[in-house]
Parts: structure tokens; sequence; C-alpha cells
């Protein structure tokens, strides 16, 4: 049978599976499901540095209109981001304890003061890796993408600075030269990058005329997305890659290795199939290997990437003009 283990970030990992942050990893009873299954780390949930402040407001609005006085508040805003950061160090704890793989602290951070604070805590509290979950939602349509990306990279070597376990960005695919975007992450020092985040998105309920949560899964087909930017990035730094979006079964999972991902993660298949999907994986994984005569999962990381393959444009193609000139479509 062929050897599984692969490194990202840093980290040993038995196989290239892990499992990707949501709320079913805010739980040490689903953690230790996905760990029978098979799953070599898990990244638990992230703690939100929007959902500290938001609360604070929340706090401050009350008292606002209780007219309470001001030096109170000093004592609401340290109390209730000891609050968070003491819940989310309590499953960090049970995580580490119970587990045997790996376990990615998540932050979800905006701004580059108030979750350094974090940081050191959850190191301290036994994470084997931070993942930082950055995502500005540029509402202010005349701020610069350069200002922008300048706060991301801020960010990221802040977070470096802080602490010594491995630090993995997990980016967004809406950057304007996405590439260029990698590459200065890259070369922040930052120890794994993962493609991509997903996130909330609004729709519109015809009927009631409302606005509301649109679908949060991915699709199957969305796979092509990471596979398109790992391929293209493999070659390009050192620093190791997870694919994330769109790998709900075997077949997805053995392209995006294949086109250069070091691991990758699972989360909407979770939802939708439950914890066996992970084993389910796992299997085709090693029955792929094995059908191909490989004897490790090393020997296909990257081996169709951009710079592996005879004509790299196929990556690179953006428009359906050839894909029409050769097809006769009739409807
Ligand atoms: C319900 C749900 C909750 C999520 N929560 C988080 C989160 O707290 N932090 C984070 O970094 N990503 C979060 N994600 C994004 C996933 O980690 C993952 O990157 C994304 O869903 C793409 O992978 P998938 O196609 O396997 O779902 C969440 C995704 C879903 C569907």
């Amino acid at each position: 049978m062929a050897n599984l283990e692969t490194k990202y970030a840093g980290l040993t990992l038995k196989n290239p599976l892990i499992i990707g942050s949501s709320s079913l990893t805010g739980s040490t009873i689903n953690l230790k499901k996905f760990e029978k299954q098979g799953a070599a780390a898990v990244i638990l949930k992230s703690i939100f540095e929007e959902e500290i402040l938001n609360e604070y407001e929340n706090i401050l609005k009350d008292a606002d209109s209780k007219g309470e006085k001001d030096h109170n508040l000093d004592y609401f805003d340290h109390k209730i981001k000891e609050d968070n950061l003491s819940e989310y160090i309590t499953l960090i704890k049970s995580a580490k304890s119970e587990l045997s793989i790996p376990v990615i602290a998540s932050v979800n951070c905006i701004s580059s003061h108030e979750w350094l604070y974090f940081l050191k805590k959850i190191e301290t509290a036994g994470a084997d890796a931070i993942e930082l979950n950055i995502f500005y939602f540029p509402t202010d349509f005349k701020k610069s993408s350069k200002k922008i990306e300048k706060n991301y990279l801020k960010i990221i070597k802040k977070a470096k600075a802080s602490v010594k376990i491995p630090i993995i960005v997990k980016m967004s695919q809406y950057f304007t030269n996405l590439g260029d975007m990698i590459l200065k992450v890259s070369d922040t020092g930052a120890d794994g990058i993962a493609l991509f985040n997903r996130f909330y998105k609004p729709d519109i309920n015809l009927e009631k005329k409302e606005i509301i949560a649109a679908d949060i899964f991915s699709s199957p087909h969305e796979y092509v997305i990471p596979l398109q930017w790992v391929a293209l990035m493999k070659d390009k730094m050192d620093t190791s890659l997870a694919a994330s979006t769109g790998i709900h079964d075997g077949d997805s999972f053995v392209k995006l290795l294949l086109a250069g991902a070091n691991v990758n993660y699972i989360v909407s298949a979770l939802f939708k199939n439950g914890a066996e999907v992970i084993s389910e994986i796992l299997s085709y994984l090693e029955n792929y290997l094995d059908t191909n005569n490989h004897t490790s999962v090393n020997e296909i990381i990257g081996s169709l990437s951009q710079g592996n393959i005879k004509n790299p444009k196929y990556y690179e193609r953006a428009q359906f003009m050839k894909y029409f000139t050769d097809r006769k479509d009739i409807i």
C-alpha cells in the first residue's frame, strides 16, 4: 500500500486530508469522529474578530441607552474578549487532549491589532498551527486595492512575528492580480497558503421580497476553481499549498493533488454526506495510487502543475472561444 504521508505548513501529516474550518469543527465530538474516519488534521471553527467587536458595540449601545458611565466600558471590552477567548482556548485544549492528530486554530481578522493578543494565547493553549482567515469586504469603493493588499500583508507579517507555530493564510480569490498577491503572501514567510475561502452571500426570497442567505455549501463542480490556481502557483513559490472549495469526492481530491496541492480541505462534503466521506476519499486515493503503481502520494503531488505539463497555456485559457469553435451544439 502506498505511503500517504505528506507535509503542509511545516507539519508532517499521515495523509493529505484536512478537515477545514466550519461550525462542525467547534465540537470535540465531531473532531473525534473525523479523526476516527482517518482525517490527518483538523482546523477549528474560526474565532471572529468582528464577532467580538460587534458584541462589544452592542454592549456599548446598551450602556449608552442606560446612561452608564464610560469608565465601565473598558471593563466590558476586556471581559468580552476574555469570555470569547477563554471559550476558544477551552476548545483547543480539549481537542488537543482528545485527539492525536494536529489541531489548527483559526482566527478571522480584518484589522491588524485586536487579534494579535489572541495568537499568543492560542499558541500557549497548544495549537499546532494557526490559520488566518483574513477577509475584508471592500465597501469603501474609494479605497485602492493597493491599500487593501498592504493591510493584508501587514496582518500576516505581524502574526508571523508574534508566534513560533506555523501560520497558514487562507485566501479569497477576490484580488485584482491574484497570482501577484499569492506570491506576496508567500514572501511574508507564511508557512502554508489555502486556496480558497468561501463567504456568505446574500440572496432574494421572491415571494417575501426579502434578503436571505444564499446556499452556503459548495457544489462538486467548483473544485476547478482551486485546481487552476493551485496548478498555476505550485512551481512559482516554496510555500506549501492547500486546496479548498468543491472537493466532495475521491475524484476531485486526487485531481487537486495532481495540480499541486500538498493537502486538501473538506467541508461542504461533510455537511452533505457525513463523516464517512473521509474514509471513502482516502480509500479512493489509496486505490488510485496502487492502480497507477505509485509508492507514495508525494509522487503525484504537482505532477500536473503548470510547470509539469507540455502546454502550460492550458491553465491560462480564460475565454470560451476555442471551446465553442470546436463544438456544434444544437438546442
Ligand atoms: C457552514 C460553513 C461554515 C464555515 N465556517 C468557516 C469558518 O468559521 N472559518 C473559515 O475559515 N472557513 C469557514 N468556512 C469555509 C470552509 O472552511 C471552506 O474553506 C469552504 O467551505 C470551501 O470548502 P468546501 O467546498 O469543502 O466547503 C465555512 C464553510 C461552511 C460551508
